[in-house]
């Protein structure tokens, strides 16, 4: 049996990339509830919302506000997606603790999300990199169709390797390999993350996986397996990128804290709490949560 990580550190993203791709309009109070009781159940990483244009990602318009209005929990990371300098601007005015620079391992992918070639997003994102370590914020890096492209197809772990590299050259800190179409499996996972470590050390890793093929617990594994420990996932599997046609949410919170708990490794995160908040938030939207262990253990405490 291979030795797996004591403890998993969880980037809880449903308010923003869950909620992103949501077409009706989500009142701000609602996402700021759902920082909030996602700061009670345990969180110590959420990612709260994006400094992107309005145009491009409306739901996203009332970053500012949620930003203002949620209650801060000591020791927790609240972090904001900002993809230019106008973006870092209004984050260190909404008082984010981290930023995310996303990039692509696509060229096609790049341009349709970001409007740019992958060469032009490594321009716009150093001085937000710049100014990051400036102002003591941390830095994220995401690295989309790390295991496919809706548009180009196959993406090869060298592209993840490249692009992990230009990243690492504008002093990103930490990136996740993402899935961004829920395509990988354990395998090809693993190829994509060992190219995200010729970059990076263990500890500056994460994965991020989309769960359209359902894959996303078995990918999860693989890389525990390799010793990684950071994981981005979404409360009642909201999400998607509207830029990714098709593609459905992130892999549920719910689910991969079931899992953890069975394999012994520990979180600091409520999964009842969580549970709760999945099928509080799934009801605001009028659906089902996208979360197998989380409905089922409703259920179960409904019974
Ligand atoms: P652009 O049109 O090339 O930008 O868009 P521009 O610099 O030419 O500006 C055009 C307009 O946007 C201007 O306004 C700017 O002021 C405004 P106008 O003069 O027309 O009124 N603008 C902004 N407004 C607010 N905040 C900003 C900002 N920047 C420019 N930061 C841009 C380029 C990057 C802005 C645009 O393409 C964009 O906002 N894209 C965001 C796409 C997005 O948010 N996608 C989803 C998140 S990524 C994701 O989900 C993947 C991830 O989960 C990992 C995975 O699963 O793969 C992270
Ligand atoms: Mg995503």
């Amino acid at each position: 049996m291979p030795d797996l990580p004591a403890r998993v550190r969880i980037v809880e993203v449903g308010p923003r990339d869950g909620l992103q791709n949501e077409k009706q309009p989500i009142p701000a109070a609602v996402k700021v509830e759902l920082v909030d009781r996602l700061s009670d159940a345990g969180f110590t990483n959420i990612e709260v919302t994006s400094f992107v244009s309005p145009k491009w990602v409306p739901q996203m318009a009332d970053a500012a506000e949620v930003m203002a209005k949620i209650a801060r929990r000591p020791g927790v990371v609240y972090s904001v997606l900002t993809p230019n300098m106008k973006g870092f601007e209004a984050a260190l005015a909404a008082r984010a603790d981290e930023i995310v620079v996303f990039g692509a391992a696509s060229e096609a992918f790049s341009r349709k999300n970001i409007n740019c070639s992958i060469a032009e997003s490594i321009e716009r994102f150093a001085p937000v990199c710049e100014a990051a370590r400036a102002h003591g914020l941390r830095t994220r890096g995401a690295i989309s169709c790390a295991l496919g492209c809706p548009y180009q197809g196959e993406v090869k772990p060298e592209a993840v390797a490249y692009v992990a590299r230009l990243m690492k050259d504008i002093g990103v800190e930490h990136i996740g390999v993402a899935d961004t179409i829920g395509v990988g499996t354990p395998r090809a996972t693993q190829k994509a993350m060992e190219a995200a470590l010729s970059v990076y050390d263990l500890a500056d890793v994460s994965g991020h996986f989309h769960d359209t093929y359902g894959q996303a617990l078995a990918n999860i594994y693989a890389c525990l397996e390799m010793g990684i420990a950071s994981f981005d996932t979404s409360v009642a599997g909201l999400g998607g990128c509207p830029y990714a046609k098709g593609a459905t949410g992130n892999v549920a919170t719910e689910d991969v804290l079931y899992m953890l708990e069975g394999l012994g490794i520990e979180t600091g995160i409520d999964l009842a709490k969580v549970v709760a908040i999945g099928q509080w938030i799934s009801g605001h939207l009028g659906r089902k949560a996208f979360a197998r262990a989380g409905n089922a253990l409703a259920a179960k405490r409904a019974a």
